[in-house]
């Protein structure tokens, strides 16, 4: 990695140096807070209670003890909660923003629902006295098991604001004009969310005005959410999140013990501290969707495609339904004449999926990117021979060009790099000592969703010269928003990074899409941007002498004799924008080493390719890609929710049954950006990151361990057991 000096982030040509993280020595040194980190005088604590059973009536709940126990203030139960606000139509509504009712009901829907919630003095007094919380229920059997509730399914109003369906030509045209076929099922499991920081929240009331320290991602949103669920004016309402350790969308929308907290500051007229567990971050705080996913292809003898299908079936809770778009990333992938993408999905007894990180594309690229692994095979073809002969040449699913697409590129340089001419088509050809070593590809891509964003740039003098503050109701969730916004601003007032302070984390401050889907870094640095280049044409047009030698924002200042200056500015996608497809591209090149007798894989290296147009800061930009190829081993080899379909309770239940990967689990990770200009997507050409780190990584080890051992692992996550016992494998 290159040295940083000042020059490069002067330099509008070096808006992308690897600028450490500003707010890193506030996070080392424990200053950077997150949300149950504030301390609020005379603050209570709430700790839910969960009900025991998955499905059925809650007959009756008794807090004597509970209420009895040292230092409880209050147990709230449906007998004694506040009304809330129903939810609306829990199908078409926005999850984000939509009210959120708790404790209204004496109906269990999922296990670890929460029935109750104790407030007291101290966490460890409510944690105590909600176990003493009995509830009595009447059970029905709960609906769990896949296998036995899958011909319930149904068709959803949409898939995670997608389409459910889209169709072109005819699939059985296309299949047997083909001259090879398959007709193959692949399964990935529930997930849950394990982000550094759990999610927390305080509620404080100051007469009708409230403020709520929020783990979230989206501020705007949440004050939305809240302002619906309690009939609380929007402008009474400050949600703040300064810091948040990490949200890979389980921080999206305002979970039941957001609600739960606030209901208890405003009965209460105290100030309330909740803090979830670990083990409720498995049960009440989303999860992703078991995906069942059919896939059809057909090609010609020379690898063009004439057909593809790829059907999702999926689970949603009783009450609300949530379908991850599985399907979507074989929409626009590749081109071919005859295609159907679909997605059902059927009730369960099983809380309501969320976003996890690459929804949609993590998944579905797994199903898409072994399927066209095992036909390249078929083929005799090099798999990324095969992908470049189906690369489209405008977006397949509406027609539009893409704004920038280097998927090929991607695929050539990283093959390049990984050495991937030593890769010998026929499996089971390579070995070290006892094991079976592979390589294995997969193509990947994203949408990037860029949006609206407000900025707010306040110009000033310190000591060493001009300073600027940049405000925005922006969150970092650890992906170094703090620093590519600075490193924006300098870049385009000509100061150094240290002289921007970055103030987000805020809803009062201007307005701006949040943190999620990848579309961050897009959007909150082209409102940046904006502002400043604004802020300076508004400087040059109060200078009444020749101002047009004057280039930077000082010399502007000087020039307007002003000290101090202040302009606030909205960018959001142009109508040139609007005519484009946007999506980021990659590829993953994986080795693998499998021994067989044990079922064991090491993973000692993956290289990773990226094309996302302007990349801000190589340094966050690279911690992106590395922290989604770790997510990506991890959902290959070993995350998995476990569900005892008998009772609905969760087998998987802490990080010592939920595994995910460790330092030993992961080798050498080598990321390489390929240069990509994007004249269309937003001002500062940025295309989301992100996402793209984690899509088709599970394919890609999938397709190696295929090319070690002959064996296709098609059903997430690939265990010990699976390798070992490969012919027992339920093999579509
Ligand atoms: Mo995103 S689903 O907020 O990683």
């Amino acid at each position: 990695m290159a040295e940083i000096t000042e020059n490069m982030i002067k330099s509008k040509d070096n808006l992308g140096a690897p600028e450490n993280r500003i707010e890193g020595f506030l996070k080392v040194t424990g200053k950077a807070k997150y949300a149950a980190e504030f301390s609020v005088p005379n603050v209570l604590y709430g700790f839910p209670v969960r009900s025991t059973i998955a499905a059925g009536t809650m007959t009756d709940i008794d807090t004597a003890e509970a209420e009895k126990a040292e230092g409880v203030v209050k147990v709230f139960t449906h007998k004694n909660a506040m009304k809330f606000n129903p939810a609306p139509d829990v199908e078409s509504t926005n999850k984000m923003t939509m009210p959120k009712s708790v404790l209204n009901t004496t109906a269990i829907n999922s296990f670890g629902q929460y029935i109750g919630f104790v407030v007291a003095e101290t966490f460890e007094q409510a944690r105590y006295a909600a176990n003493l919380v009995k509830a009595t229920y009447q059970e029905t059997d709960p609906k769990i098991d896949f296998d036995k509730y899958v011909d319930t399914a149904y068709k959803p109003d949409n898939a995670n604001g997608a389409a459910t369906d889209t169709q072109r030509g005819s699939m059985e045209e296309g299949m047997s004009n083909a001259s090879k076929t398959l007709d193959i099922t692949y399964q990935t499991p529930i997930e849950v969310h394990n982000p550094m920081e759990p999610h927390a929240t305080i509620a404080v009331f100051e007469g009708d005005a409230l403020t709520v320290y929020d783990a979230t991602q989206m501020l705007g949103p949440s004050k939305v959410a809240i302002s619906n669920t309690f009939n609380i004016p929007q402008e009474k309402i400050r949600v703040l999140a300064p810091y948040i350790g990490g949200g890979f969308g389980s921080k999206l929308r305002a979970w039941d013990h957001v609600m739960l907290t606030i209901m208890a500051a405003k009965m209460l007229d105290k100030p309330v501290k909740t803090a979830i567990t670990r083990q409720m971050m498995q049960t009440n705080a989303g999860l992703r969707q078991l995906n069942r996913q059919h896939m059809r292809i057909g090609t010609s003898t020379d690898g063009k495609l004439t057909a593809m299908s790829h059907e999702v079936m999926t689970h949603t809770a009783v009450d609300e339904v949530f379908v991850e778009q599985a399907g979507f990333i074989t929409r626009t992938m590749y081109d071919t004449p005859n295609q159907l993408v679909t997605h059902r999905v059927f009730d369960t007894n099983i809380q309501v999926p969320t976003w996890m990180r690459a929804p949609g594309e993590t998944p579905g690229s797994f199903a898409l990117e072994c399927t066209m692994d095992e036909m390249a095979d078929q083929l005799q073809m090099d798999p990324i021979a095969f992908r470049i002969k189906n690369e489209p040449k405008t977006n397949p699913l509406d027609g539009k060009p893409f704004s920038s697409r280097s998927l090929v590129q991607c695929m050539q340089v990283g093959a390049d790099k990984f050495g991937w001419s030593k890769r010998k088509q026929e499996p089971r050809q390579n070995t070290k000592d006892n094991w079976l070593v592979g390589y294995g590809m997969a193509a990947a891509s994203r949408a990037a969703p860029y949006q609206e964003s407000s900025s707010r740039v306040k110009l000033s003098y310190g000591d060493d010269g001009l300073e600027a503050v940049i405000e925005m109701a922006a969150t970092d969730i650890g992906t170094g928003t703090y620093t590519i916004i600075a490193q924006t601003a300098a870049n385009c007032l000509d100061i150094p990074v240290d002289r921007v302070a970055v103030n987000i984390g805020d809803s009062d401050l201007p307005a701006t899409p949040g943190s999620g889907g990848s579309w961050g870094a897009g959007s909150f640095t082209s409102a940046v941007d904006a502002v400043c280049e604004k802020a300076k044409s508004a400087l040059k047009n109060k200078i009444t002498s020749d101002s047009s030698a004057l280039t930077t924002a000082d010399e502007l200042m000087k020039a307007a004799k002003l000290t101090e200056f202040e302009m606030e500015a909205t960018e959001g996608p142009s109508e040139d924008s609007k005519k484009y497809a946007h999506f980021s591209y990659g590829a993953h090149f994986v080795e693998v080493w499998v021994d067989e007798d044990l079922g064991m894989v090491k993973i000692p290296r993956v290289l990773s390719t990226s094309a996302v147009g302007t990349v801000l800061n190589q340094k966050t930009a690279r911690s992106q890609v590395v922290g989604g190829i770790v997510w990506g081993i991890g959902q290959a080899m070993t995350e998995e929710t476990t569900l005892d379909k008998r009772y609905g309770s969760y087998v998987t239940r802490t990080f010592a049954d939920y595994h995910v990967p460790v330092n030993l689990d992961v080798g050498d990770i080598e990321v390489h950006f390929i240069p990509e200009e994007d004249e269309h997507i937003n001002r500062m050409g940025v295309k989301g990151i992100g996402e793209l780190g984690i899509t088709s990584v599970a394919a890609a080890i999938a397709n190696a361990i295929y090319n070690a051992t002959g064996k296709r692992m098609r059903t997430l996550p690939i265990t010990p057991a699976k390798l070992v016992d490969y012919e027992k494998q339920p093999v579509a």
